[in-house]
């Protein structure tokens, strides 16, 4: 656990960090009490609504980009550079946002291995946008091009910024460091306390943000639950710790926390509905009429049922499921 000495130097070094505003916030906590009772009881359930964040359709790429674009703009930047699939919700957020600063955005995306029948939203979103897509076909191409992009664009003069996937840096997760601070006055305003928190976990600057964050500004006691999507626990668990590691050098205060992801609710692989998340999914729209997305979040939730059911988490507890977004994937232009 983190002294409080330097706890406090930790916060004052944060809150001098540059960030755009450019996010809705803060996103709701709200209860979900029809699928508590759907589930026969159990622990009360709560969710974060990141998907209500804001530009390029919400979710939880706004919180991290708004760290990042602010650093790339300090640097000089007038484009930037990203990359990800073509339902990636890392690139509709990065178009729309670098939209939004008048920056010239490029994004360098993995085709699918068989063609979509239609054109994905994130797709559609992004060509809407002015962003220009640069197609690749492999996952190792990503980065070898997204640096000669940035050589040709510094040819015709411009200033190029390259995010990583996902922009889970040290500095993107600074996004989530701010949203564990926004959650922790959320919940001392309805003197709630959470002993759990479930969410969809894959490049790691979610989860590093949070369990900084956590250590910051929220109960120590609280477990952070990441739910993997698509690599293996512990692969996604050093991705994580590796980004806590940078954030903590950032704010100079040592960071160790205890990493916990799931990865037996991915089913059979990235981007492939599976039998449980289907349910989740339908069953949050039923109850609550929440729609989660069928890559991420389904998945997450499907995994919080999951313990639920097998009575793993505790009847008093309270468990909150942050709603990361992502429900473009369901929709095609
Ligand atoms: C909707 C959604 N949820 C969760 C995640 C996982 O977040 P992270 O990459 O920060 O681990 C992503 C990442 O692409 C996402 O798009």
């Amino acid at each position: 656990m983190i002294h409080p000495i330097d706890r406090a130097r930790a916060i004052e070094r944060f809150e001098a960090i540059p960030r755009l505003a450019l996010g809705h916030y803060p996103t709701p906590v709200e209860k979900l009490p029809r699928l508590r009772d759907a589930l026969g009881g159990g622990p009360r359930l709560w969710m974060k609504r990141d998907d209500y964040t804001g530009p390029g359709c919400g979710g939880n790429k706004v919180r991290k980009l708004e760290y990042v674009l602010a650093a790339a703009q300090a640097d000089g930047a007038d484009a930037v550079i990203t990359c990800g699939g073509v339902r990636s919700n890392h690139c509709r957020a990065t178009a729309m946002m670098a939209a939004r600063l008048g920056m010239h955005c490029v994004l360098v995306q993995n085709q699918p291995a068989k063609p979509y029948p239609h054109l994905p939203a994130s797709l559609a979103i992004e060509q809407m946008s002015g962003a220009q897509i640069v197609p690749v076909y492999d996952r190792t191409e990503r980065a070898p091009t997204m640096e000669r992009i940035a050589r040709e664009l510094r040819t015709q003069g411009r200033h190029p910024a390259i995010v990583p996937l996902g922009a889970s840096t040290p500095q993107g997760a600074l996004g989530f460091v701010s949203a564990a601070s926004e959650l922790a006055a959320q919940l001392d305003a309805r003197q709630l306390r959470i002993d759990a928190v479930f969410f969809s976990s894959s490049s790691g600057g979610t989860h590093a943000g949070l369990a900084a964050g956590k250590e910051l500004f929220l109960n120590p006691a609280m477990r952070l639950i990441g739910v993997s999507p698509d690599d293996p626990s512990e692969s996604i668990a050093a991705t994580v710790r590796g980004i806590l590691q940078g954030i903590a050098i950032r704010l100079g205060a040592e960071m160790d926390a205890e990493i916990e992801v799931l990865d037996d609710y991915i089913g059979e692989g990235y981007g492939i509905e599976s039998e449980a998340g289907r349910e989740a999914l339908q069953l949050l729209a039923r109850t609550e009429g929440i729609l989660l997305d069928p890559v991420y979040t389904a998945k997450a939730m499907a995994a919080l049922i999951g313990w639920i059911r097998k009575g793993i988490l505790d009847k008093d507890a309270n468990v909150l499921f942050w709603h990361t977004g992502g429900q473009m994937a369901l929709f095609h232009a």
